[in-house]
């Protein structure tokens, strides 16, 4: 069950990330800028990802796994500092306490944002996998991240403020701001539990459903949802005029593009079950936290 992994593993990983944080920070300021990022929570649904994935193998978790997945939550926290700052999204509220650079101002919380980016490497590149894998795990958690991943989608997403892009563009800017750190997740679980080609493929399917899911869900409840519940600010997307699933396609084209992500996520992980050691109950229970 997912609630098992939520209870058991989850504050491993945030013990991982603080640690990490309070032995190799020589500033006490910058170190607490980024402890307080880290320490306002979320949802931590990459690293549920890793472990969702590196258990559906019946690969044990053990401390490697909870380095890959801190390593990927730290950027994933980092982003969201960068995502927040007054020359992108301008907001003031992020994981339902204030943003970073409003409580340290903005140098600190780029240097916060900084210290997690490259903390992410220098924590993976301490595993006691062997070489081989730690190699891949590092060269994917790059190029997911960086400027052909997340960044290049951040890039995107900033230059389609106030303006009518394709479909095509706007699935392009989804998969990398979001979908590239997500897919992530479930490949480097495939990694972390010695899958073959075939699977390694279906997982990359498998995430990038799940990541455009994820952001077109994100953009609805920008419109729909409650900044209580959510913890960060309602009717940002509409206030920069960004390109986003519901304004290139309404509330119900959007809706319906989610639902149809969702489906075929779930077609996936049915190509899966044919493979001969897979459990699908995690897959599924974790695909519906994406409906809306
Ligand atoms: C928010 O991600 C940014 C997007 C990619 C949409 P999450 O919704 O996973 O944020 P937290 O980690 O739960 O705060
Ligand atoms: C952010 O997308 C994606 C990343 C941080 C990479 P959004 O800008 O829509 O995320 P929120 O809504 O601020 O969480
Ligand atoms: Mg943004
Ligand atoms: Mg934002
Ligand atoms: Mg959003």
């Amino acid at each position: 069950m997912l609630q098992a992994l939520r209870t058991k593993e989850l504050p491993k990983i945030e013990e991982v990330m603080l640690t990490f944080i309070q032995d190799h920070t020589s500033n006490q300021q910058l170190a607490e800028s980024m402890a307080y990022s880290v320490k306002a929570g979320g949802k931590r649904i990459r690293p549920l990802i890793v472990l969702a994935t590196t258990a559906s193998f019946n690969e044990q978790i053990d401390v490697n796994t909870y380095h890959v997945a801190a390593a990927l939550e730290m950027i994933h926290t980092y982003s969201l500092i960068h995502d927040d700052l007054p020359a992108m999204d301008d907001d003031d509220l992020r994981r339902g306490k204030p943003t970073n650079h409003i409580v340290y101002g903005e140098a600190l919380a780029i240097l916060a944002g900084d210290g997690l980016l490259t903390g992410a490497f220098q924590l993976l590149s301490e595993t006691s996998l062997e070489a081989k894998k730690q190699v891949s795990l590092l060269q994917l958690l790059a190029k997911s991240a960086g400027s052909e991943g997340m960044v290049a989608g951040q890039a995107g997403d900033i230059t389609a403020e106030k303006k009518q892009v394709s479909l095509e563009e706007l699935v392009a800017i989804h998969r990398g701001k979001t979908g590239a750190l997500l897919t992530y997740g479930f490949v480097a679980g495939g990694i972390l539990a010695n899958q073959t080609d075939y699977v390694m493929e279906q997982l990359q399917k498998l995430g990038q459903h799940v990541g455009l899911a994820f952001q077109i869900r994100d953009d609805l409840l920008d419109i729909v949802g409650n900044a209580e519940e959510l913890g960060k600010n309602v009717g940002q997307d509409a206030k920069l005029e960004k390109s986003t699933y519901p304004s290139l396609l309404g509330l119900s084209g959007a809706k319906e593009a989610l639902q149809s992500e969702l489906n075929q996520a779930l077609a996936v992980v049915d190509e899966l079950k044919e493979v001969e050691v897979f459990d699908s109950g995690l897959f599924q229970e974790l695909i519906t936290l994406f409906e809306l």
